[in-house]
């Protein structure tokens, strides 16, 4: 399957761990050009993306992004959570297949979005991950009670890829029972016998977090 398909850009967060006093996604980056105008950019310049769904508060929006507007645009209210902003934009998505992107990476580059989309030709369900560079701790009550084997880890990064109608589906089963994913794929682990292809991401495609993310060294 592949290659047309629609993305939805989450865009309605708080960015209080960045601390800016607004949602981090509006902050402006050295070109004067905000962080989900550079997010959006990739898929503005990708033919084979045919509709952009942004999950986003509209004033914002209307503030900041103005002046940019070409038809594939579509505005969706955000809701409480990631994973509610996410279900706003699926309802709105006509492709068969959908990718999930955070509206705070702006480094998403070309060739990691083409593996991404390679795969899916195959593939129902896929994300762009890199081998963490930290070694892992799990700690319970201030003492760490496990050291996962390095090799196994990869850190999740967006875009996530999915068959349309299967992360639909997943999704109303994680509503009913009340479960609340930090990131898109873990919806098909939990929900579906799909295996989730790993893709190589690049460093590069980080999620502006916290001010340290924006090179501020305080
Ligand atoms: N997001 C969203 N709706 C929410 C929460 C988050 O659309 N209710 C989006 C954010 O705008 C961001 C992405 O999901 O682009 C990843 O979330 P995160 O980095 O946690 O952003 P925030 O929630 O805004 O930041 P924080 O958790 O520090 O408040
Ligand atoms: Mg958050």
């Amino acid at each position: 399957m592949l290659m047309k398909y629609s993305v939805i850009i989450v865009a309605a967060g708080k960015g209080e761990r960045m601390k800016l006093g607004f949602n981090k996604v509006y902050a402006r980056l050295e070109d004067g050009r905000t962080i989900l105008e550079h997010a959006m950019d990739i898929f503005m310049n990708d033919s084979d993306c045919v509709q952009i769904t942004v999950v986003t508060d509209a004033q914002n929006y209307y503030d900041n992004v103005k002046g940019f507007w070409p038809g594939k645009i579509t505005l969706v209210r955000g809701g409480n959570t990631r994973q509610e902003s996410v279900s706003h934009g699926l309802d709105t998505v006509f492709a068969e297949t959908v990718m999930i992107h955070d509206g705070a990476r702006p480094f998403l580059d070309k060739d990691s979005l083409e593996r991404l989309k390679q795969t899916m030709e195959t593939e129902k369900a896929a994300l762009l991950c890199v081998p963490t560079k930290d070694t892992i701790k799990v700690v319970r009550d201030g003492y760490i009670v496990e050291t996962p084997d390095r090799n196994t880890l990869m850190n999740a990064q967006t875009p996530q890829a999915f068959d349309t109608e299967l992360l639909v589906g997943c999704m109303e089963k994680a509503f009913k029972e009340g479960y609340t994913g930090t990131d898109d794929t873990s919806l098909i682990e939990r929900y579906s016998d799909v295996r989730v292809k790993a893709v190589e991401g690049s460093y590069a495609n980080l999620k502006i977090t916290v001010p340290e993310d924006l090179g501020e060294r305080k």
